[in-house]
């Protein structure tokens, strides 16, 4: 999850679900061999080209995530983040839960998925969180955080 802050000092931010602490591990021909860590880098790098601060979080439970985006919500009212880029993993497709929380907390969310997951198995073809994302990628590999974060930066900052 990358949130993206618009105060003086401007702040991206990623925040990414369940299992991908294991990037760089898991199906590597899916999602690459870049690691979090390289991810992590790879947003701030980003960042700091664009003059926004980046907070990289990452957690495997539903629960967690849903209270950073109540947080990235209170932070974007007070004008200290411009939105959040969210890979929820296979919570995109399950969880009202997260689709609630973005709705609620009403900042602008980049959803973000590593693959294509329109080419892969139907089951990940439907979303909970695209309806209430203000804009969505998918298949662009890792460099995909990259892009989100220029995208949020030209749709917010
Ligand atoms: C993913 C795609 C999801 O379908 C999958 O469950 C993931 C990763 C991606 O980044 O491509 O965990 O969000």
């Amino acid at each position: 999850m990358t949130l993206v802050d618009h105060a003086a000092v401007r702040a991206a931010g990623s925040r990414t679900a369940e299992r991908l602490n294991l990037l760089g591990t898991r199906e590597p021909a899916v999602y690459g061999k870049d690691t979090l860590a390289d991810v992590e880098s790879l947003c701030r790098q980003e960042g700091a080209k664009l003059g926004v601060a980046i907070d990289c979080r990452q957690s495997n439970h539903e629960g967690q995530l849903i209270d950073w985006i109540h947080e990235a919500g209170r932070d974007h009212a007070a004008g200290k983040t411009i939105g959040v880029v969210f890979n929820a993993g296979a919570y995109t497709h399950t969880s009202i839960a997260l689709h609630d929380a973005i709705k609620g907390a009403d900042v602008p969310v980049i959803e973000l998925h590593i693959s294509n997951v329109h080419s892969r198995e139907t089951f990940r073809h439907h979303s909970w969180l695209s309806p209430v994302a203000r804009a969505v990628m998918a298949g662009f590999g890792v460099q995909g955080y990259a892009l989100a974060i220029a995208g949020l930066v030209l749709l917010e900052g």
